[in-house]
């Protein structure tokens, strides 16, 4: 297995300071480390930090906060994505807020051309236009900036014309939801996008709800997929330190099985793990935020929770 690790220190894609660091605590918590111990063969390289320079900054969108920030970061983003998968690595990017989704699957999308499933695993559904918002933060908008099917409720958008709305929903699957606002409601009404809120996760468990939505995706089972990790997907017990934690998620146990589930299907592309904010909550609670993060990311590298099993030579 190959890996690819990037770090993504944005956080202009939401009002809280601290997300920004992310990416630093969840190296300093041991990730990469943790990556080699998984086996000998394992073959990981850390990116880095992704850096940008802002749009000039008289650039501004209604209702799109800092949008010149987010604008500018997801260009290169998109950038190291796609050199991370030409590298021909499973590309893991650590945020900052999810606004990077903007990056990461545009990325993604251009190294695989279009042969791409996305897993959003959410408490929110980030399928807000800026006409929609109620909080002008736009890490509440990716999907909605991603899809084909909404491209035209959008005005220009300058400085982001790399950035191609080249996304079918009907390849975009949402689980963990519990928190969505009116509109975004709507648009996953009218164009029957997949979703499978908390809810359903009762009703079916992990595994049937994974399969149903890779079965809904990807039929044929082909496309690359990218899972999109939003942190608050997990119950705010197991990640308390996140900007808009509701309760009532995911058990880690639950995210872990997920993760483990995609990673089997061989086609696992690119995971981003976002929203781990370090500035928030206890110590104890940024621990457990980030070994939460950690486990998550560590299954996507195909860890797992039987153990290794040792080679014949090791027992002598
Ligand atoms: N729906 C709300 C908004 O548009 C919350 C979005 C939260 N997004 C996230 N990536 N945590 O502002
Ligand atoms: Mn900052
Ligand atoms: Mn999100
Ligand atoms: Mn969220």
């Amino acid at each position: 297995t190959k890996i690819g690790v990037v770090g993504v220190p944005l956080e202009e894609g939401q009002n809280k300071v601290g997300v920004a660091d992310g990416p630093a605590a969840i190296r300093k918590g041991g990730l990469i480390e943790g990556i080699k111990a998984i086996h000998e063969e394992i073959d990981v390289q850390d990116y880095g930090d992704v850096s940008y320079t802002p749009l000039v900054d008289n650039i501004h969108v209604p209702n799109m906060k800092k949008y010149a920030n987010v604008a500018a970061c997801n260009q290169e983003v998109s950038k190291t994505v796609e050199k991370v998968l030409r590298d021909h690595r499973t590309c893991l990017t650590l945020g900052g807020d999810h606004s990077i989704g903007i990056g990461t699957v545009d990325g993604h999308i251009k190294a695989k051309k279009e042969n791409v499933c996305i897993l959003w695993v959410d408490a929110h559904a980030d399928l807000n236009t800026n006409k929609t918002s109620a909080s002008g933060n736009i890490h509440g908008m990716p999907l909605a900036l991603l899809a084909k099917e909404l491209a035209d409720y959008w005005p220009y958008l300058p400085g982001m014309d790399w950035q191609k709305p080249i996304v079918s929903i009907r390849n975009v699957a949402y689980i963990g939801l519990r928190s969505v606002d009116s509109y975004e409601r709507l648009i996953i009404e009218q164009f029957g996008i997949t979703a499978y809120g908390m809810e359903d996760v009762e009703n079916h468990g992990v595994q049937n709800v994974v399969n149903m939505a890779l079965e809904k995706i990807d039929p044929n089972r082909t496309r690359s997929i990218h899972l999109s990790f939003d942190i608050d997907s997990l119950d705010a017990l197991e990640a308390p330190s996140t900007g808009t934690a509701v309760r009532g998620g995911l058990t880690l146990r639950e995210g872990i099985h997920l993760v483990e589930q995609v990673y089997k299907t061989g086609r696992l592309g690119a995971m981003d793990l976002v929203e781990v904010n370090p500035a928030l909550g206890s110590a104890e609670d940024v621990k457990k935020t980030v070994e939460a993060a950690i486990h998550l990311l560590l299954a996507a590298c195909g860890y797992s929770r039987r153990g290794i099993t040792p080679k014949d030579s090791d027992y002598v």
